[in-house]
């Protein structure tokens, strides 16, 4: 099963990589053409287990796309809800690192009462917010931690680490947290995958989502000038010579292409496919089942 999964990945990477090379990206027919030649059977894979993926909106690198993002988080709380129903094992802790408000965990937690949640954030701020502007809305299962996701000790085996949105690099470290505590469930959404490997620059390009990655980087780099700010969004164990992750990628690509392939993901949905696919590969190496569509994955361990 998982050479074949790792053979599924590797010839899509590959296609999408010749894309890349020969330059048919940001032309929203020329994506949406060289994702249904090389992403197809991935897409199917997904379609065939998990039905409903809510793609007939637009490309994720429009401001549509960005706007209804929040349309992808439901449909991947859905599934988190099915597939953690089923659960019989005494451990029944989730993680959400990354959790921001802590919005995605409090809506787990009200519709998997016999499940506890952990969300996690190196900012405590927005929780509190939630909880200030949303009174009552804090089910008994739900637990906020402050806590950096590059340097993690959790004192509880996760039965599934979530995550909605992630930026860059914080979703490499979701993945390593689920495979460090051997969760037997990973499911979650990638996010500007421009941040991967401590990049900040984006390729100048015309457009309101290219300038607004642009701004929101400006910021990167100014909190990343701080010392207050350590440990947001970058660490050095996800420094360039991580990238790639996974060994059947590094046989098709080198951490630069990738790094450059994440400069022009604000504007291409094949560069974040690119990405992701590495990290695809990745967790199949790890001994995950991975279904991958839309920056969307779920991971299952193996036996
Ligand atoms: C802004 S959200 C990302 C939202 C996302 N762009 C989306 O598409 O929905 C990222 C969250 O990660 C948190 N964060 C940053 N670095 C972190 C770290 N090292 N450990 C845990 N959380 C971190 C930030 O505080 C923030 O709440």
């Amino acid at each position: 099963m998982s050479s074949d999964l790792i053979d599924l990945g590797s010839t899509a990477l590959a296609g999408l990589l010749e894309e890349y090379r020969a330059g048919r990206i940001f032309d929203a027919s020329l994506e949406r053409a060289a994702m249904q030649r090389h992403a197809a059977a991935l897409t199917q894979r997904w379609n065939s287990r998990f039905p409903g993926f809510p793609d007939h909106y637009f490309r994720f690198t429009s401001l549509r796309g960005l706007h209804h993002r929040g349309k992808r988080d439901a449909y991947l709380r859905d599934i988190i809800v099915q597939q953690m129903s089923r659960d019989v094992g005494q451990e029944r802790t989730i993680v959400n690192p990354a959790c921001v408000f802590g919005r995605h965990a409090r809506d787990l937690a009200r519709r998997l009462r016999e499940h506890r949640l952990i969300a996690i954030d190196i900012d405590p701020g927005w929780n509190r917010l939630y909880s200030i502007l949303r009174p009552g809305r804090t089910p008994g299962n739900y637990r906020f931690v402050q806590g950096d996701i590059f340097d993690l000790r959790l004192d509880v085996q996760p039965v599934a680490v979530v995550f909605f949105g992630a930026c860059g690099a914080l979703s490499d470290a979701a993945m390593d947290l689920a495979i460090r505590s051997e969760a037997p469930r990973l499911m979650g959404r990638t996010c500007c995958h421009e941040n991967i490997a401590g990049n900040t620059l984006v390729t100048r390009r015309r457009g309101a989502v290219n300038r607004f990655f642009r701004f929101k980087n400006r910021v990167l780099r100014w909190m990343r000038a701080r010392p207050r700010f350590g440990g947001f969004y970058f660490s050095s164990q996800y420094a360039e010579d991580r990238y790639p992750r996974s060994d059947a990628a590094k046989r098709l690509t080198t951490s630069q292409e990738l790094i450059a392939a994440g400069r022009d993901s604000t504007d291409s949905d094949v560069c974040r496919a690119i990405i992701d696919l590495d990290r695809f590969l990745y967790l199949c190496e790890a001994g995950f089942d991975v279904w991958y569509q839309g920056e969307l994955f779920v991971a299952e361990r193996r036996g």
